[in-house]
């Protein structure tokens, strides 16, 4: 997958994109990432990407003009990209939006600082995504996250110990609880099932710890989730306990 990111401060994706999984996925030739200046589509002597709203107000907004040279000239070399704008007016981002892009060829990440982008910008959206109802300081972090959770799930980026395949959303419930040595610690025990060798015990235990702490942290996941007749009837005898 190629990953482009088009931004007023390129230099943040450095040290993300240089460190643990983001750096296994370039290395593995999984993902091809490059940070954009959108200050190479200025043409003035201060390299000027923003200006004073229309009709007053606070702040500056991000001018249309640069993000769409910057569109055209990214977009024209190589497929053509999927094109997302981060904001918090945006769908919210979720593991289902994560896996989706990630069988996306390109992906084009347009990030917003000061106010916000001149609306028009947005024509070139497939996608607006937030991360969340809070307002960060500019779409650079919230393209990281984003491409982090995409980049994890490229083939061949987790070995077979990291698999995504039992972590949180998956099959959308939360994780089961982990532990690691010791078996007991300032007095609290690891679950004797762990200790078994009991492989089929295990794996029920993992999976109604999962469906519990789903229903008492996240039951709007439970509603959606995808349970089995066996695990429906370990949801009700929760209730009923
Ligand atoms: C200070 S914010 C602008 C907020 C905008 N004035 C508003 O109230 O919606 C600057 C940039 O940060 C990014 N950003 C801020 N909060 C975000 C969120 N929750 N999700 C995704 N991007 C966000 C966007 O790219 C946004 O254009």
């Amino acid at each position: 997958m190629i990953v482009d990111t088009l931004s007023t401060f390129p230099g943040m994706y450095e040290s993300v994109m240089g460190t643990s999984m983001m750096r296994i996925a370039q290395e593995k030739g999984a993902l091809e990432f490059h940070a954009h200046d959108l200050r190479d589509w200025t043409h003035d002597r201060h390299r000027t990407t923003d200006d004073e709203p229309y009709g007053g107000g606070q702040g500056l907004v991000m001018k249309c003009e640069p993000i769409f040279e910057a569109y055209d000239s990214i977009a024209s070399a190589g497929p053509k990209p999927y094109t997302l704008f981060l904001t918090p007016t945006g769908e919210p981002f979720n593991q289902g939006l994560a896996q989706e892009l990630s069988e996306k060829p390109r992906l084009l990440f347009i990030c917003g600082h000061y106010e916000g982008i001149d609306e028009r910008a947005y024509s070139l959206a497939d996608c607006c995504i937030s991360l969340g109802d809070y307002v960060l300081t500019s779409g650079e972090l919230a393209s990281m996250v984003v491409i982090d959770a995409v980049a994890r799930l490229l083939p061949g980026v987790l070995g077979d110990e990291g698999s995504a395949v039992d972590e949180s959303f998956y099959d959308g419930l939360l994780e089961y609880p982990q532990y690691t040595r010791p078996s007991t610690f300032r007095g609290m025990e690891v679950p004797p099932v762990l200790l078994s060798g009991n492989h089929a015990a295990i794996d029920r235990w993992r999976r109604e710890q999962s469906i519990e702490r789903t229903a008492r942290l996240r039951p709007d996941l439970i509603e959606e989730s995808n349970l089995s007749q066996q695990d429906r009837d370990f949801l009700k005898s929760l209730h009923s306990r």
